[in-house]
């Protein structure tokens, strides 16, 4: 049988699709939201949970993203139908890759605002405007900013069209240059900054923050925010890790490949919570600040290190750069199933969803000034968006893509396609996502009702 082959492109190998998926697992959640979630919710325990929800449900529900992808060679919800129709399936399980689109959709639009203020800070940066400030005045700049609609919508709509242009670039084009260079640069500058998160009197607080568990401190939403965290942060549940699945080729192992993109996402994390931690404590700052935790703490850090205007502008430029092409990922699928199903060009279908997702990305900007009275069960659109998509619609995609992995598609299809060394990894695997990932996530939904 000739082997099938995606309409849009494919990865020029093994490595490239390893640098891609790690491009779009590694971005915000990792450098911008770990560490403020794992503040407002009391650290070592919860990190704890975190991580146990990487190992036990996110890097299988992975390997099977990436599987029906491969298999399908096409969009989620065309991935989902056809696989399904394969097993002798009805093709309504199709809907999943909807509900992956919506949410697609609803990340990037806060996705961009937060990347719009790390756009922010590169200037704020490069021009000197942060050099030796205290914790009180970096806090005042980041609420300025926030208070400021033009400037906000300004970063957001570049950020935007940045993104649109690699989306219509393509699979090769774009998006694999950029990830070639940045991605190492930006683990190198981490560890920079964890040698002088190190350097601190905070560093053994931060550490103690970070891993000492006290359960006490634990509670149901914080295990809902965690087991939320760890699809937000592998990319897993709405299709995206789906979508780059499809360009992947035919022999690179799965199963080895997961866990190299599972293990870089974590580390990445795990050294931004041990570089901002330790200056967030050195400093006598608060944990549980919120979104601007890494706004207000890197700041400060730079601001006291020789040559902290330089590394200041130069790692705010690499979260860009994480930012972006994880937002790329966040529209793929949506623009290739437009492509698929309606016909559009693939720059027509970019651009249309850019304008959809610009458009909803004003109201998400909108909730730290013009409409901050606006609230929905008691949360700015902002925060909203971001618990609806998370901990509910992600969780909730990532549980039937397991589903469908496990008992949909036919045994034999998975193993050939998943294709592990030995079949008691393979069955291990299939008993996941057939019964453990589903009911673990089911359990944490209901305890939260
Ligand atoms: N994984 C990205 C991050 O951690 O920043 C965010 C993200 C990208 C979430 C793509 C979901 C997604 F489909």
């Amino acid at each position: 049988m000739q082997e099938k082959k995606s309409i849009h492109g494919s990865w020029a190998s093994r490595w490239v699709f390893i640098l891609a998926a790690t491009g779009s697992a590694v971005g915000l959640g990792n450098i911008w939201k770990f560490p403020y979630i794992t503040g407002e919710n009391g650290g070592g325990a919860f990190v704890l949970v975190y991580l146990l929800c990487i190992a036990l449900v996110g890097i299988p529900i992975m390997i099977a993203e990436v599987f029906v992808g491969r298999r399908a060679r096409q969009s989620p919800i065309n991935a989902l139908m056809d696989l399904a129709e394969e097993s002798g399936k009805s093709k309504s399980w199709g809907a999943i890759g909807f509900m992956g689109m919506l949410a697609g959709v609803l990340i990037f639009s806060f996705y961009s605002v937060v990347a719009g203020w790390v756009l922010q800070y590169i200037f704020s940066s490069a021009s000197g405007a942060l050099n030796g400030v205290s914790s009180e005045q970096a806090g005042e700049l980041f609420n300025n900013l926030l208070a400021d609609p033009t400037t906000l919508l300004m970063w957001h709509t570049i950020f935007t069209i940045m993104v649109v242009i690699v989306v219509i670039g393509g699979v090769n084009a774009g998006l694999e240059r950029a990830t070639r260079i940045m991605m190492p640069a930006l683990f190198v500058l981490l560890f920079v900054l964890f040698g002088y998160g190190m350097s601190t009197d905070g560093f053994a607080q931060g550490w103690s923050f970070m891993f000492d568990f006290d359960f006490d401190k634990l509670t149901w939403d914080a295990v809902l925010v965690a087991v939320g965290h760890s699809f937000f942060t592998l990319s897993l549940g709405m299709g995206s890790i789906m979508a780059y699945g499809s360009y992947m080729p035919k022999r690179a192992s799965i199963g080895s490949t997961v866990l190299a993109i599972g293990f870089l996402d974590t580390l990445v994390a795990l050294v931004a919570g041990l570089a901002i931690f330790p200056i967030i404590f050195a400093n006598g700052m608060d944990p549980a600040a919120g979104p601007g935790l890494m706004f207000i703490s890197l700041p400060v850090a730079f601001g006291q290190m020789a040559g902290g205007q330089f590394f200041g502008t130069l790692f705010f430029v690499l979260i860009g750069v994480a930012a972006w092409t994880s937002a790329i990922s966040l529209l793929e699928p949506t623009v290739a199933y437009l492509v698929e199903r309606v016909g559009l060009k693939r720059s027509s279908a970019t651009i249309a969803l850019g304008v959809v997702v610009w458009a909803i990305g004003i109201l998400c900007l909108g909730s730290f000034n013009f409409m901050s009275d606006v609230t929905l069960f008691g949360k700015n659109v902002f925060d909203f968006l971001d618990y609806i998509t998370a901990n509910i619609m992600l969780p909730l995609g990532g549980i039937l893509i397991a589903l469908f992995a496990g008992w949909v598609v036919k045994k034999k299809h998975a193993s050939d396609e998943i294709n592990l060394k030995s079949e008691g990894l393979f069955n291990l695997w299939l008993f996941v996502v057939k019964f453990i990932a589903p009911a673990a996530v089911g359990v944490v939904f209901i305890l939260n009702l």
